[in-house]
């Protein structure tokens, strides 16, 4: 069995390069298949997640080649494939957004539901909905949905959230649509902004990305295109986050600290100082951290994505927080885990009280999900003794090289195998 063995007690200190973001870098190499030919992209990351999406583009029937580290050029077909195949699409929730561009090239996709983490419900009504009011039909299968059109046409869609799957689907299938798609109540995230880069590479005609209000106007003809892949803002985060639980000091570089700003304000807050750097932000810890609260909500709010990691932080801060999670309903399975290192929370709902700070003492823990194992590593780093975080599959689907990054900056934590009771 394998793990991540962390020894708690160090400082973390040097520079990070963050890796291009995973949410992104999924969503951009399937809207390759928009168009034939041969699209770009350069600050791939190197994570699982990004290998079972070229393995179902290749199923799509298109070529992709990974010619050196980073780089991913997908070769799209004449004619692309309708179908996704069940066993890889329930290896990743990002599949999905394969709908947009299979029906705007062939008119029909039939999708295997998505995997991906489990953090409770995570619907797709919004995807659906959307697609409707632009003309297309869908029937349920057991375990699959078919959506059919003849061509898809240019509607005023209001999301009753702002998804960023459903708004990332509902562009990708508007740019060949005839007529003018409005998305009202958009997902404002980066790596929306990058899609819309990358479609406008293509030859699409979007405005309003990074705005609650996206206008794309259908066009014939788009073309293949080259793209880099924006940074990874929750990559950034986790280790702005292991900073600061170290008392560390560290230089994080590739990614836009506007992307982050409420994470940072929320992360000096409790003890952090933060300074911009060419291309990043340097981050130092200090020994005493105070209590926050923190609410998770779509961008520009604090990202759900790093509400894991936060609670392991404010675990090791004086006084009572309190993080409320908005976004899913099953993304507390940290605290279990927490729990059992020593940290006191509790849960009510859609809210953890944290009481710090509470010495931690290293034993075997488990990786539930992707970002769960990544905040509990970063427990690791500050409990006394050893860690062992099991399950790290779950953190190879969206960080690449981990522990060794980690060990870069001068942590002590390997990815090894263990026995299943003790290390
Ligand atoms: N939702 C609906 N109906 C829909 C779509 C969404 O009810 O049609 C609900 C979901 O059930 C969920 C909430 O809306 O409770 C958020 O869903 P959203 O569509 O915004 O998220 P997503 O596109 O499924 C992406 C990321 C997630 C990240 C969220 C929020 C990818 C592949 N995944 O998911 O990333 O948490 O946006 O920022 O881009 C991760 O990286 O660990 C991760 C889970």
């Amino acid at each position: 069995m394998d793990a991540f063995v962390v020894h708690g007690g160090r400082r973390l200190s040097g520079r990070v390069t963050v890796s291009g973001a995973k949410n992104s870098a999924l969503k951009l190499v399937a809207a390759a298949l928009l168009a034939q030919g041969p699209s770009g992209f350069s600050n791939v990351p190197d994570i699982a997640d990004m290998w079972t999406m070229k393995e179902i583009l290749e199923d799509l029937g298109a070529r992709v080649d990974a010619p050196e580290p980073g780089r991913f050029t997908v070769h799209a077909p004449s004619e692309v494939g309708q179908e996704t195949s069940a066993p890889l699409a329930k290896r990743l929730r990002a599949s999905l957004v394969l709908l947009g561009p299979l029906l705007a090239r062939a008119g029909r996709a039939r999708m295997a539901m998505p995997g991906g983490c489990n953090l409770g419900n995570r619907n797709i009504d919004m995807h659906l909905s959307g697609l409707q009011q632009m003309g297309a039909q869908i029937t349920y299968g057991p375990d699959w949905i078919e959506v059919t059109v003849d061509r898809l046409a240019g509607a005023e869609i209001d999301l009753v959230y702002a998804s960023v799957g459903a708004t990332e689907n509902l562009m990708l299938a508007a740019v060949g649509a005839r007529g003018t798609t409005v998305i009202d109540n958009a997902a404002r995230e980066p790596e929306i902004v990058d899609l819309a880069g990358f479609l406008g590479a293509m030859g699409a005609d979007i405005s309003g990305a990074g705005s609650s209000r996206i206008v794309v106007r259908g066009v014939d003809g788009l073309h293949p295109a080259s793209h880099r892949v924006v940074g990874d803002r929750i990559e950034a985060g986790t280790f702005a986050v292991a900073a600061t639980l170290t008392g560390g000091d560290l230089e994080i570089v590739g990614v836009d600290p506007e992307h982050l700003r409420l994470p940072l304000d929320k992360l000096q807050a409790i003890g952090a100082s933060v300074e911009p750097v060419a291309g990043g932000f340097a981050i130092r810890g200090h020994d005493a951290l105070a209590a926050t609260d923190i609410v998770t909500l779509p961008f520009p709010g604090c990202p759900t994505d790093l509400q894991p990691m936060f609670i392991a932080l404010l675990s090791q801060a004086a006084g009572t927080s309190m993080v409320t999670e908005n976004v899913y309903d099953g993304r507390f399975g940290i605290i279990g885990e927490l729990c059992r290192l020593g940290a006191e929370i509790e849960r009510e709902g859609h809210h953890a009280i944290i009481r710090g700070p509470r010495r931690l003492v290293g034993t075997q823990v488990e990786a539930m999900d992707l970002r769960a194992g990544a905040a509990l590593v970063l427990a690791g780093l500050v409990a006394e003794g050893t860690t062992v975080v099991r399950n790290p599959r779950h953190v190879d689907r969206g960080y690449a090289y981990f522990a060794e990054r980690l060990r870069a900056v001068a942590a002590d934590v390997e990815r090894m195998a263990v026995e299943p009771a003790g290390v």
